[in-house]
C-alpha cells in the first residue's frame, strides 16, 4: 500500500502521524512510505531520519494526498485539505466529527474512508488511541499547576513539595481515570499531599493499593469537594462522563471559599470542563483569573510537548496502521472489532451513531459498507 504522511497545517500543531520508527516498521511489511518534507520537524524528527528509515520525501502536501492510498496524520483535515482528499482514500487520524459539522459534510462529499482514532474502542470500552493523550495531559497537569502556583504567575507562591520543615502543597484531583491517576502520581512524586476523588469506589480501591502514602482517596460528592477546596492549593479537573458534558463539580460560588492564588487546571475543558468558570484557553494565553483564583484550561495540553506526544500516540496507532496497510481497511475492520468502531464516514455514508445524531444525518449500518464486493 502507498501510505502518505502529510505535515500538519492546523495552527500550532507540531505532532506528526508517523515517526521514522513507524516508517521502518511499515517498510518491513513491504509498503511505500511518502512523507512530506518537514513533516516531523515540530516533533524533533529530521527529513534525513525519515529517508534513512526508507521513506520517500515529497515537497508538498498536495503530492502526498495525490499519491497515497492511506493518509496517516494527527488532527482532523482542515478546510485547505478538503479538496486534496480523494474518493476511496483511507484517512486514519483524529476527527472529532461530533464537534465539526463542516468537516462531516466535507468528508461525506469527498467519499473518503474516515477511520477516527477517538472512536477505536476495545471490548472493555477502553479507547486505546485516546489513552496516550490523556496520559500526557495528566502528567502535565501538576507540572503546569506548579508553575502557575508561583507568585509572579499570580499563584499562592507555594512550592508543591515544600522543603524540610515546611509543609507541602495540597493537590485535589477530581476524577481517578487515566488523566487523574497520572496527575496524582506526578503530584505525589513532586512531594505534594494529594487527595484523589471519584464516584467509582472500585477505582478508588485499586488506587489505594498502589499509590504512595501521600495520596489519599476520597469519595467524590459536593460536601467533600466543598470541604477540600478550602485548603487546596491546586485542583486538577479530570472527570469524564462518556458522551456527555462534564458535570460542574466546582461552581462559581465555590471560588469565594478558596484561598487567593489557588490554581485550577481543568483538563476536562474539552468536554465543557468540570469547573463552572472554565472556558477553553490556548498555549499562547493559557490562564485567566476569576475571584483571585487562577484558571488554566488549555484544550490541547499535549500539543505543548510534541516530542513525547508524537511518540506516545504513534506507539498506540502503529499496530493498527500496520493491520490496515497489510489487510486493507475492509478486511482489517471485519477482523478487528475495535478498529471497526473507528469507522465514522465511509464512501459518503455516516456509519457512526454519535456523528449521525450530532448532525441529524441518516445512519448506515457499518456491516453494509463492509460487505464483500461480489462480481
Ligand atoms: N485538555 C486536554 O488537552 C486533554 C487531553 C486529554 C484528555 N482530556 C480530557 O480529560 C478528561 C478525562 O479523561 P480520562 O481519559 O482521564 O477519562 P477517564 O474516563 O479515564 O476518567 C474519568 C473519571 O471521571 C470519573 N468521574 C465521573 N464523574 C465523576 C464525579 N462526579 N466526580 C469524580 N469523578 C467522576 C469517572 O468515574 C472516571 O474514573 C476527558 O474529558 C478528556 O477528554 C483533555
Amino acid at each position: 500500500m502507498i501510505i502518505g504522511v502529510p505535515k500538519e497545517i492546523k495552527n500550532n500543531e507540531n505532532r506528526v502521524g508517523l515517526t521514522p520508527a513507524g516508517v521502518a516498521e511499515l517498510r518491513k511489511h513491504g509498503h511505500t512510505l511518502l512523507v512530506q518534507a518537514g513533516a516531523g520537524g515540530g516533533s524533533g524528527f529530521d527529513d534525513a531520519d525519515y529517508e534513512q528509515a526508507g521513506a520517500q520525501l515529497l515537497p508538498t502536501i498536495a503530492d502526498v494526498y495525490g499519491q497515497a492510498d492511506m493518509i496517516i496524520k494527527v488532527k482532523e483535515p482542515i478546510a485547505e485539505e478538503y479538496p486534496l482528499i480523494k474518493e476511496n482514500q483511507l484517512l486514519f487520524t483524529y476527527f472529532h466529527f461530533a464537534s465539526g459539522e463542516a468537516l462531516t459534510h466535507a468528508m461525506i462529499e469527498r467519499k473518503a474512508i474516515c477511520l477516527a482514532y477517538e472512536t477505536v474502542e476495545l471490548p472493555n470500552r477502553a479507547l486505546p488511541l485516546l489513552i496516550p493523550m490523556s496520559e500526557v495531559a495528566g502528567r502535565m497537569a501538576p507540572q503546569e499547576g506548579a508553575k502557575y502556583l508561583e507568585k509572579p504567575l499570580k499563584g499562592r507562591g507555594i512550592l508543591l513539595g515544600g522543603v524540610p520543615g515546611v509543609k507541602p502543597a495540597h493537590v485535589l484531583v477530581l476524577g481517578a481515570g487515566i488523566v487523574g491517576t497520572q496527575a496524582a502520581k506526578v503530584a505525589a512524586g513532586l512531594g505534594a499531599q494529594v487527595t484523589i476523588m471519584d464516584i467509582n469506589l472500585n477505582r478508588l480501591r485499586e488506587l489505594d493499593d498502589f499509590m504512595p502514602k501521600n495520596v489519599v482517596t476520597q469519595y467524590s460528592n459536593e460536601y467533600n469537594i466543598r470541604e477540600a477546596i478550602k485548603t487546596t492549593d491546586l485542583v486538577v479537573g479530570a472527570v469524564l462522563i462518556p458522551g456527555a458534558k462534564a458535570p460542574h463539580l466546582i461552581t462559581r460560588d465555590m471560588l469565594k471559599t478558596m484561598r487567593p492564588g489557588t490554581v485550577l487546571v481543568d483538563v476536562a475543558v474539552d468536554q465543557g470542563g468540570c469547573i463552572e468558570t472554565c472556558r477553553p484557553t490556548t498555549h499562547e494565553d493559557p490562564t485567566f483569573i476569576i475571584d483571585d483564583v487562577v484558571h488554566y484550561c488549555v484544550a490541547n495540553m499535549p500539543g505543548a510537548v510534541p516530542y513525547t506526544s508524537t511518540l506516545a500516540l504513534t506507539n498506540a496507532t502503529l499496530p493498527y496502521a500496520v493491520k490496515l496497510a497489510n489487510l486493507g481497511w475492509q478486511a482489517a475492520c471485519r477482523q478487528d472489532a475495535a478498529l471497526r468502531l473507528g469507522l465514522n464516514v465511509v464512501h459518503g455514508e455516516v456509519v457512526y451513531k454519535g456523528v449521525a445524531e450530532a448532525w441529524g444525518l441518516p445512519l448506515v449500518d457499518v456491516a453494509h459498507v463492509l460487505e464483500p464486493v461480489t462480481a
